[in-house]
């Protein structure tokens, strides 16, 4: 088995006269779980499509799973799991017969049943799938994904449309996938999202890569900074302490730090010889979503 279910190597892919994608390389080890991020338009799906081996490269070199996507066929298709941004599926057919449907294209496989009652779609198993809600027929698109199990999976925009129940029980089954080792590249525009389930993300954008690292290392010595903040009704002026910035705006005092242990401890120390309350305390690393948002410039 190859040690890296992707590697892409110096993508690229026009449209006509539109650059969708330039110059990306970027590695995906086995079992390892990467966010692709970028506004609309960046170019992940692109990325994706050329990965699953449903649209060729202008030039560059993609490897999945040891293979040439183009070139793979039965053999590698067996091996991957796809949820594209938006399939078409036979709304005809029941929501049982497509799982089976697509069960038969794989070996080895899932059981069906087992499939549906993992997306949450066992009490639909009978229903048609064109009188599904939108985000029923997401799910339907996660079972048919986990159908064959792939040893790599491509979800883009997993989530999009879902309930917060739904996403949350499409998270669990993802998390039960990333414990059984399948590697998965996944897009999403819900950065919380992408901060639970990826290790590492690469951020897109104009079909280039701006940023890629870990969740919380993305935008370089101000993402260190850890903010924490407290409701202060009492009259002490604030300890000193190795605050970066300091802000009140009435009663809610928002502190900065690098030292997140230290400053801690410091107003802990100052509550107790003062008895002034922290109320409402909130120790916050910078989330994703406002590294991401720094990074792209909030456009
Ligand atoms: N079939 C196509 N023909 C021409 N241009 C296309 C085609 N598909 C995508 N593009 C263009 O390529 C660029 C990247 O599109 P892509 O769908 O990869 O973006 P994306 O990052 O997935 O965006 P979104 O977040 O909206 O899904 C866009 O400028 C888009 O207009
Ligand atoms: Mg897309």
């Amino acid at each position: 088995m190859a040690k890296e279910a992707v590697r892409v190597e110096h993508l690229a892919k026009s449209y006509g006269p539109v650059r969708a994608l330039d110059d990306v390389s970027f590695a995906v080890g086995e079992s390892e779980v990467v966010g692709l991020l970028g506004p609309n338009g960046a170019g992940k799906t692109t990325t994706i499509e050329i990965l699953e081996g449903m649209r060729s490269a202008s030039s560059g070199t993609v490897r999945v799973l040891g293979r040439d996507p183009m070139r793979g066929g039965r053999r590698l298709r067996n091996r991957l799991g796809i949820v594209l941004q938006s399939a078409g599926i036979d709304a005809m057919l029941t929501v049982a017969e497509v799982v089976r449907l697509y069960a038969g294209f794989y070996r080895p496989r899932r059981s069906p049943a087992e499939v549906l009652e993992e997306v949450g779609l066992a009490a639909n198993a009978a229903t048609r799938v064109g009188q599904l809600s939108g985000g029923q027929r997401r799910r339907v698109d996660l079972a048919l994904a986990l159908v064959g199990e792939p040893a790599l999976l491509f979800l883009d925009e997993p989530t999009t449309g879902l309930d917060p129940a739904a996403r949350h029980n499409t998270w669990s089954a993802i998390e039960r996938l990333r414990e059984r080792g399948v590697a998965i590249v996944m897009t999403s525009h819900y950065l919380d999202e992408v901060q639970h389930l990826a290790e590492r993300v690469i951020v897109l954008s104009g079909g280039r890569i701006v940023a890629e690292g870990a969740p919380g290392s993305l935008s370089g010595p101000a993402s260190a900074l850890t903010t924490i903040s407290f409701r202060h009704t009492g009259s002490s002026g604030l300890p000193a302490g190795p605050w970066e910035s300091t802000r009140r705006a009435g009663t809610l005092v928002t502190l900065e730090t690098r030292e997140p242990l230290e400053a801690t401890r410091i107003l802990l120390d100052w509550s107790g010889r003062t008895g002034d309350a922290l109320e409402e305390l909130e120790i916050r690393r910078p989330s994703l979503e406002e590294e991401y948002l720094k990074l792209t410039g909030g456009r």
